[in-house]
This record gives structure tokens, sequence and C-alpha cells, in this order.
């Protein structure tokens, strides 16, 4: 049976918010008997305080040794000056990387509550469904070589590498094309293909796989486009599959249409469905302690880790249904707050959800 869940709050807003649902985590447990066995870790800016590197040994141990893992959030203002190899972001990507959580999985839902919060005109978000399907664990910010180097002319160059070999687009590819067809069948592939060799390759094998579903509809955009068509139009989107850096980018550009990036969830899977589950929202170090932070998005992970992960989807609906609630008694933390609403703290709206559970 699966019920071995790691906690690492992180850094920032991360051990407000998930306090909260850590007790969202603990109410359920007890209610459906889910024999759930909770495990604490540090991870980022608080690990690097205490073992001078922010992904210790113990932690990856405990990571590869659980069911989920459900994360805060990393980094700070108070870890921005360290080198690169140990700042707390370091350790979200070497968790990705070690536990091969190449599926990340964000979807961007606008509640109907909170359509007058997007920055856009309710009649453009208004319905809003769109999962956006980022593969996590190879392209750019991970293909070697990389690093800064001194040219002959005594200049620095900086270098990356864009890398995509066929069987990792491949391995994305099959969970977008399998998310579309339990959704309403469309997926876009966004790429710059016209400009990149390594994102000619995404297009040609993402076509090479649309024969093995011909009930999903597929298109493609590039990315300057697809961004371009996500503020314009975005409900023309069902599924979007995307590499790592285009996926970062276009993620936040999607929260962004929903309101507010503290709503939303995500999940990021490796093949057997283990899974990593955090807010898409940072650590939000100018907000962090003051018990103002949305904790929804990080509720609604747990509700994605119930789903994904543990199985259990009517105890996902039930976390789903609960937050619609609570949006519908006008409960809102600052982020999401508009006038005549009543706005709550963080651990207000924790207990008003719990409350909803009972
Ligand atoms: C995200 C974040 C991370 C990323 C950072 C914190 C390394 O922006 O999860 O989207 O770039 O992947
Ligand atoms: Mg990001």
């Amino acid at each position: 049976m699966k019920n071995k869940i790691l906690i690492l709050a992180g850094d920032g807003i991360g051990p407000e918010i998930v306090t909260e649902a850590v007790k969202v985590l603990d109410c359920l447990n007890t209610k459906h008997r889910l024999n759930l066995e909770l495990n604490h870790a540090l991870i980022g800016g608080a690990a690097y305080d205490q073992f001078q590197t922010p992904l210790p040994t113990s932690t990856l141990e405990a990571a590869r040794d659980a069911d989920a893992i459900l994360l805060g959030a990393v980094g700070g203002p108070k870890w921005e000056s360290l080198d690169i190899s140990v700042r707390p972001e370091k350790a979200l990507l070497g968790l990705r990387s070690e536990l091969a959580l190449f599926a990340n999985l964000r979807p961007a839902i606008l509640y109907p509550q909170l359509a007058d919060v997007s920055s856009l005109k309710p009649e453009i978000v208004a319905g809003l469904d769109l999962l956006i399907v980022r593969e996590l664990t190879g392209g750019i910010y991970f293909g070697q070589p990389r690093g800064i180097r001194i040219l002959a002319n005594g200049e620095r160059e900086g270098y990356n590498t864009y890398v995509y070999s066929e069987s990792e687009i491949r391995r994305i590819g099959r969970i977008a094309f399998e998310s579309a067809r339990k959704r309403d069948g469309r997926l876009c592939s966004v790429d710059k293909a016209n400009v990149l060799e390594v994102t000619g390759l995404w297009r040609e094998v993402m076509d090479e796989l649309s024969k093995d579903y011909p009930d999903v509809e597929l298109s493609h955009l590039y990315v300057d486009n697809a961004a371009m068509q996500l503020i314009r139009a975005p409900k023309q989107f069902d599924v979007m599959v995307t590499g790592n850096m285009f996926g970062d980018i276009l993620s936040d550009a999607a929260a962004m249409l929903t309101g507010s990036i503290g709503m939303l969830p995500s999940a990021s899977l490796d093949q057997a469905g283990k899974g990593m589950y955090e807010p898409i929202h940072g650590s939000a170090p100018d907000i962090a302690g003051k018990n103002i932070a949305n904790p929804l998005a990080t509720i609604l992970s747990l509700a994605m880790m119930m789903r994904y992960s543990l199985d259990l989807p009517e105890v996902a609906d039930e976390i789903d249904l609960a937050v619609g609630r609570l949006l519908d008694q006008n409960l809102r933390t600052e982020d999401i707050y508009s006038a005549g609403c009543n706005c709550v703290s963080t651990q207000q709206m924790g207990a008003a959800l719990i409350k909803e559970l009972h």
C-alpha cells in the first residue's frame, strides 16, 4: 500500500502554507483511515543553514523512500548571494532529476468565483480550464556542457546546451496525449522549430506519436505565438505540452490568467506515478511570516497527490469541492481579494477548509 508521505516545507511562506496542508492531511487521514505515514525533512535554504547544502543526503534518501512528496517552496534573499551550486533552487532541480520526475502537470483553472480577480476581462477567461504538461528533467535546464568560460580575448562567455533525446520527447509526449485523451481531446505542442533543431525534433516526434492517438487532435505553435495566444484567447487551449524552459515561462503566464498564482497546484511525476506535489508559486519572501499567504495552492496540490500517486480520487474530489465551497463563502486571502469579500489569514483559510471536511 502506498502511504509514505514526505513533507518538505522549505523556505519563505513554505512552512506556513505547508502547516495548513498538513492539518488537512491529518484530518483526512483520520476521517478515512488512510493510514498515511508523514515524515518531515529539510530542504532549500533551511537545509543549507543547517547542513551547508540545500539537498542533504538524508532528505534525498527520505524522498526516494516516500510514495509521494509535498513541497512548500524554496529560496529567498538570504541565500541569493550563494554560489549557484548550493542555492536553494538547486535542491528542487536535484530532486526532480534524482527522482526522474520528468512529467510536470500544471493545471490552470479559473474558479468562476474568481473571474473578476484575473487581469483579463471575465469574458476572455471565464471557464478557463487548461493543463500545461512541462518536461521537467531535461532541456536547457540540465543540458551539458554549461558554464561560464574565458575567451581568448579575455572576455567571459556564458553557455548552456538545449538538448532533448527522442526518448525524452516521446515519454513526455505520451503523458500529454494520455492527459488530452481524458479531457477535451486537444493537444497543442509548443516549440521553436523555426529556429532550434532540438525543437524541430520535438515537433517530429510529437507528429509520430499522434499516430497512436487518432482520437486526440494535435496542433503545433511556436512559443512566441503560444505566449501571445495564451493572453489573447486562452480558452482555445485544452492541453499544452512543451519543454522545460518554455513550460516554466508559459505556466507562470497561464497562472496569472486565473487571477492568482496562489491558487495553482502542480504535480511532478515519474514513470510509475510517484510524485512530488507543490504549489507553483515560489517562497514569496516579501510576505513570509505574516500569515497572509494563500494556502489553497498547496492544499490543491494535496488533491493532486491523492489523485495521481495515492489512487484516492474520491478524496481528491472531496478537497477540490471543499475549496470551491470556501470561495462560495467569499473567503479570500489577500492575493484573491476583491471588494465585498471576507479577507482571511492563512490560518483562517486552513481552518475553514478543515471545517468543510468534517
Ligand atoms: C518552477 C520554478 C523553478 C523552475 C525554479 C525555482 C528553479 O520557477 O518550478 O517553475 O524554474 O523550474
Ligand atoms: Mg517557474
